[in-house]
């Protein structure tokens, strides 16, 4: 008989597709676990990671754990105790649904489950590998489920190469945990790194302790407003403008009790603060909307982040009225107020606000510090043990009144600009806006991360001469120049260059007598041209003998570079041009010390707004 050409797939590969699209990362087995043991109706949550769940995610939960027959089901495909029938599937109460987490995680990994139903004798311990039911014994524990998923992806490698590092993982990880917590506040958290405590969340919180604890703002910072619209139902937890972010992350958005990334809400959201925040700032703002459930879709993505709607414009419309009107009337308007009542600006039913507890955690952006340095050896504690120094003024800000010197990390590659942009451009300080010169001396720019930036020109292109000539002279050579250039001299100076020539053949520099009052010019330092070696050439051969006074930190020849790349450098009160600027930055970004001249002073200083505000004084 001829064989058929189309198959049914075994289950192990159906699994192995599926965790493709539910397991993208050890966030996302993190995700479905905590759903699981919160469907089981769990209180306490436990989750242990090693190697940011790339080695090994423990989650233990108090839930109503499982049956034996159930728990080997559970980790069959479609195998679901949350719905059973079509009606079902249009009102959905759990967070999970299609009995697709478990098998997909266990198809990717080695899965042991250890469970036990409250009133059970014994509980049951199950092993799985790569989707193979691997052990199955009695096992005593406590009520509950504990889940725990080693190696994941170690039968895929393809996949686990796309990993990001350490950090990012964790980061992502807390960010899902935080979603989850902003939803269930009664739930107590606790999240563990390498045997550390990384998170605490307590249990029996109010939605605003836990929002004012998950969102970094200062305590009592958070506000929140509420409307009613029919069935539909919005919370707005939301932080006042001035405490707005560069980034994304202060924003969260659920819809019926799931964290959704949904570029509608999104848009209501931004729409909502219109005209209070400059671009490229997004606000700190939590939005909690429940939805008749024929009013929204859940099934529509595979890790359920997405959600559709059956009526996205009235939903924008009243999303964006809503935020709108919570901010317009907000209690830091009316200063001193901290409880209004205002209308809804779109519907008759009022809003109500209430303002955070003070005193909670900064949770949120010590976990993001934390979660840079977690994994590093001495890396941080726990925030919530280390009682503070991680927050608002904290490790990273500059103490109000100090200048912050501090220097980003190097560019990486010159990015492309954008035609319209023809004044950002990069530097060892990110990309830089120019907005012009000071008195010919100073280079005024404003950076992505909105601070006034100003570089001292003559002293950045010191640093970079001195870097070249420096390279030049541990290389052992300087750079032939293709046509010799001749410099005029006074007696003196020929009489220095008598006396320093071997001097200057150190650091590269090269010249022979040509006449009886004039050097050539032969050979330059690589990196440095024919103008900028002639200036170099004069200020050794012309100036004071270095040899006078010198004593301790540096060698003769070194203080000898540094003399001659400030001779060779641009002169303060000399105008550059926008393409002198940007390749003057460009190639700071290519000097090992980018902040400082070879003087050790300073050639670059970084304002933040609130300093600058606060010169005049304003908030
Ligand atoms: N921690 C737990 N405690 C008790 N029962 C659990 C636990 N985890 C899983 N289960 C049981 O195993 C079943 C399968 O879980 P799985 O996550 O694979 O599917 P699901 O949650 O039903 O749907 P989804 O794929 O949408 O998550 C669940 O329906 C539930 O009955
Ligand atoms: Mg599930």
């Amino acid at each position: 008989m001829e064989k058929n050409r189309i198959q049914v797939l075994p289950d192990e590969i159906v699994n192995r597709i599926a965790a493709g699209e539910v397991v993208e990362r050890p966030a996302s087995v993190v995700k479905e676990l905590l759903e699981n043991s919160i469907d089981a109706g769990a209180q306490n949550l436990s989750i242990r990671l090693y190697e940011a769940g790339l080695s090994r995610i423990a989650v233990e939960d108090d839930g109503c754990g499982m049956s034996r027959a159930d728990a080997v089901l559970a980790l069959k495909r479609h195998a679901t105790s949350k719905i059973a029938s079509h009606e079902d599937l249009d009102a959905i109460a759990t967070l999970g649904f299609r009995g697709e987490a478990l098998p997909s995680i266990a198809s990717v990994s080695r899965v042991t489950v250890v469970t036990r139903e409250r009133t059970a004798q014994s509980g049951t311990k199950l092993r799985v590998e790569a989707g193979v039911v691997t052990g199955c014994s009695d096992a005593g524990a406590p009520a509950g489920t504990l889940v725990e998923v080693e190696d994941i992806f170690f039968n895929t490698p393809a996949r686990r190469k796309f990993m990001k590092s350490a950090p990012t993982e964790l980061r992502n990880i807390i960010e899902t945990v935080s979603n989850l917590a902003l939803i269930h506040p009664k739930i107590s958290f606790s999240v563990e790194s390498e045997g550390r405590p990384l998170m605490i969340l307590p249990p029996g919180q109010s939605l605003s302790e836990r929002a004012e604890e998950l969102s970094g703002v200062r305590p009592g910072g958070l506000y929140f407003a509420k409307a009613r619209h029919g069935q539909r139902k919005l919370t707005f937890g939301f932080a006042a403008p001035h405490e707005s972010r560069g980034h994304r992350r202060g924003i969260r958005l659920f819809v019926n009790r799931r964290a959704v990334n949904d570029r509608i809400l999104f848009k209501a959201l931004t729409e909502g603060y219109r005209g209070l925040l400059e671009q490229g700032r997004w606000p700190v703002a939590l939005l909690w909307l429940d939805l008749p459930s024929d009013e929204v879709d859940v099934n529509v993505h595979p890790a359920k982040r997405e959600v559709r709607f059956r009526d996205e414009g009235g939903l924008f419309r009243w999303v964006a009225g809503s935020v709108a009107g919570a901010l317009s009337s907000a209690p830091w308007v009316r200063s001193g107020a901290s409880a209004v009542e205002v209308p809804d600006s779109v519907e008759e039913s009022p809003f109500c606000y209430e303002k955070s507890a003070p005193g909670s955690g900064r949770a949120a952006e010590a976990l993001e510090d934390y979660a840079r340095r977690a994994l590093k050896p001495g890396g941080a504690r726990s925030p919530f043990y280390s009682g503070g120094g991680y927050g608002r003024g904290g490790a990273g800000r500059a103490e109000p009144g100090k200048l912050d010197f501090s220097v980003n990390s190097i560019a990486e590659g010159a990015e492309e600009k954008s035609p319209g942009e023809t004044c950002a451009m990069n530097s060892p300080f990110g990309e830089l806006r120019y907005l012009g010169a000071f008195d010919a001396t100073f280079l005024l720019f404003e950076s992505g991360d909105r601070k006034l930036v100003i570089v001292d020109q003559h002293a950045a292109h010191e640093r970079i001469l001195y870097e070249r000539i420096s390279a030049a002279r541990t290389g052992g050579k300087g750079q032939p120049l293709l046509v010799p250039l001749v410099v005029e001299c006074s007696a003196a100076e020929i009489a220095g260059f008598a006396e320093r020539e071997e001097l200057l053949e150190a650091i590269g520099i090269r010249a022979e007598l040509f006449g009886g009052q004039s050097l050539s010019l032969v050979e330059v330092p690589a990196g440095v041209t024919g103008a900028e070696g002639v200036g170099m050439l004069r200020d050794v051969i012309g100036g004071e003998s270095f040899d006078s006074g010198e004593s301790g930190g540096g060698g003769r020849a070194d203080k000898l570079l540094a003399r001659a790349a400030c001779a060779g450098a641009v002169k303060a009160k000399m105008a550059l041009d926008r393409t002198e600027v940007a390749s003057l930055m460009r190639d700071l970004g290519e000097t090992k010390n980018p902040s400082h001249c070879p003087h050790g002073r300073p050639l670059v200083i970084k304002m933040g707004r609130a300093q600058l505000y606060s010169l005049f004084h304003r908030k």
